[in-house]
């Protein structure tokens, strides 16, 4: 029987490979996902090999993962407990269809995952193949297994003739692709420890930033970001443009304390650049063309859309259902968006749209427009009313 492994190359999904062979005598095939982590991921072949794997599948969804993850995520406005862009939480739904695909491919009965019992991911994988493939089992070593700290997975590996890497490892527990990179643990864990400035490996800390500011614009056609300084490009390389920018500014950093859906707090620091100046950027631009009450009950819809996403219930019928409203009210969110960075602000410097319905003659404090200001105390008499009334009787009772 067979087994596909969701491996990422370091020795937390490397010792899995031995550990299913020999706990279930299964042929272990590994798969690596390319979502952009900046890694070469060609070594991993070798690697996994080497860790005892019948084959490995690298396969390379970065288009896809920008295009259907990222992007629907953005339209939403989505972002989770006010700070965190979900650049891990979209990430685990993706690796989970591509494990159900590899599986179906292979004829295999098992799909299994590095994640530990104590977080998210784990549960984001696992709704992600129960929704796509409820027959496939789901093995998860880190629950199962007594290793408990690096040392002993060292141990585990050297045991086995696994290489373990000899490079001395960054203390933090880190997710990384062409969104974000995620910190987590050792002095973080402390929430009153600043993170330090070595902490950040993509964004440049606002302090060391230039002191003169670089402006960027970008076009966004149906909600989608389109072109960067007017030069059309694919979603991957619009992607990867502005996380240059916005790095080099300073700009993307969260720092939050999280509640995770297994019931702990935890504290994550989030590097997020490109992604920090699309989200500012898109609700400019909705700012100016969506009209108040859909606005408002989109900011509803991106509450619960970050739940959903968080939480792992990507291919859920709720999930999908809010992304057809989410669409249907980016139909005329189409235009040009200037954002100006600066030593780790984001701020707008302009917005225009073919679309917009902002009028500078209705609301222009010189003379104009089709308004008359006699028909404001009117309707103020009318909204008013429910007040005017609580007053009264407030009075007529003695409750004031
Ligand atoms: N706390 C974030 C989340 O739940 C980041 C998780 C990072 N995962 C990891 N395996 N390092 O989405
Ligand atoms: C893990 O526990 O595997 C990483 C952290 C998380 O899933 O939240």
């Amino acid at each position: 029987e067979k087994v596909v492994l969701a491996y990422s190359g370091g020795l937390d999904t490397s010792i899995i490979i031995p550990w299913l062979k020999e706990t279930y005598g299964y042929e272990v095939i590994a798969m690596a996902v390319d979502l952009g982590q900046g890694e070469e991921l060609a070594p991993l072949e070798e690697k996994a090999i080497k860790s005892g794997a019948s084959k490995i599948y690298i396969l390379d969804k970065k288009r896809e993962f920008v295009e259907d993850y990222i992007w629907p995520t953005l339209k939403a406005g989505a972002i989770y407990e006010g700070k965190y862009l979900l650049g891990t939480s979209f990430a685990r739904p993706l690796i989970a269809k591509c494990l159900v695909e590899v599986a179906e491919k292979e004829g295999a009965t098992a799909v299994a995952h590095g994640a530990t019992g104590k977080g998210n991911d784990q549960v984001r994988f696992e709704l992600g193949v129960k929704a796509l493939n409820p027959n496939l089992k789901v093995i998860a070593p880190w629950r199962l297994w007594n290793i408990r700290s690096r040392e002993e997975a060292i141990d585990y590996a050297t045991a086995r003739g696994i290489p373990v890497p000899v490079t001395k490892d960054r203390p933090y527990s880190m997710d990384r692709n062409l969104w974000h990179l995620s910190h987590e643990g050792a002095d973080l864990e402390n929430p009153w420890n600043e993170p330090q400035d070595d902490l950040y490996l993509i964004i440049t800390p606002p302090e060391q930033a230039p002191d003169k500011p670089t402006y960027v614009t970008i076009d966004f056609k149906k909600g989608i970001p389109v072109a960067v300084e007017g030069e059309r490009l694919d979603a991957v390389t619009i992607l990867e443009k502005l996380n240059d920018l916005a790095a080099a500014n300073g700009v993307g950093i969260a720092d939050m304390v999280e509640n995770r859906l297994v019931g702990m707090k935890s504290r994550g620091v989030y590097e997020t650049p490109g992604g920090t100046v699309l989200y500012l950027a898109h609700r400019e631009l909705e700012a100016l063309t969506l009209d108040r009450m859909t606005m408002h009950f989109k900011e509803i819809v991106a509450a619960k859309y970050s739940e959903l996403v968080y939480d792992g219930n990507w291919f859920s019928p709720l999930k999908k259902a809010l992304d057809a409203f989410v669409d249907s009210t980016q139909e005329t969110v189409t235009g040009t968006v200037r954002m100006k960075l600066y030593k780790g602000n984001c701020t707008p410097a302009g917005v225009k749209s073919p679309y917009s319905i902002y009028s500078e003659d209705l609301v222009t404090f010189g003379a104009g427009g089709d308004y008359d200001h006699k028909d404001a105390a009117g309707f103020i008499n009318l909204f008013g009313l429910p007040l005017k009334v609580r007053a009264l009787m407030e009075k007529k009772a003695g409750l004031r």
